[in-house]
């Protein structure tokens, strides 16, 4: 199947944003090690970075449109802001997972609450890139039970 990456604002800075915070890896790294996992899973994978709200919507419209089978999603700050984002998912009505590389629920407490994590398959917070990993494989494995 198809799976779809969105990564939200400031993650195109991964490596040299806040590194103590979000880790050494660009978002480019990631993004290509996350695809190969994706294809010994048997699955394609597609990457998207946006650090406008209006194209992370539109890109999970297409989404839909496409046939993605699933979403894993950084949603970054939009996570504590964006109820356009939120009622784009419900739109859609794709699975999604959603991840953060931080511990948002011990940092500061506007990171806290999320307007997606409510209608989220599940969710990964605080493990770094290897919550994408980990988002990935939760992921597959649920698109194996619904289509074995
Ligand atoms: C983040 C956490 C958010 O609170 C923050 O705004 C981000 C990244 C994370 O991956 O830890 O930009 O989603």
């Amino acid at each position: 199947a198809t799976l779809l990456l969105i990564n939200g604002p400031n993650l195109n800075l991964l490596g040299s944003r806040e590194p103590e915070i979000y880790g050494a890896r660009t978002l480019a790294d990631l993004e290509s090690s996350l695809s190969q996992e994706a294809e010994a899973l048997g699955h394609e994978l597609q990457c998207f970075q946006s650090n406008h709200e209006g194209a992370l919507i539109d890109r999970i419209h297409q989404a839909a449109t496409d046939g993605v089978a699933f979403l894993l999603i950084n949603p970054a700050a939009y996570t504590h802001t964006s109820i356009a984002l939120r009622d784009a998912l419900l739109g859609v009505g794709l699975p999604f997972i959603e991840i953060h590389l931080s511990n948002v629920h011990a940092r500061e407490p506007f990171r806290h609450s999320s307007f997606l994590s409510d209608i989220a398959v599940g969710v990964i917070a605080g493990l770094g890139p290897m919550g994408y990993s980990l988002a990935l494989r939760a992921a597959a494995s649920r698109l194996q039970i619904a289509n074995p």
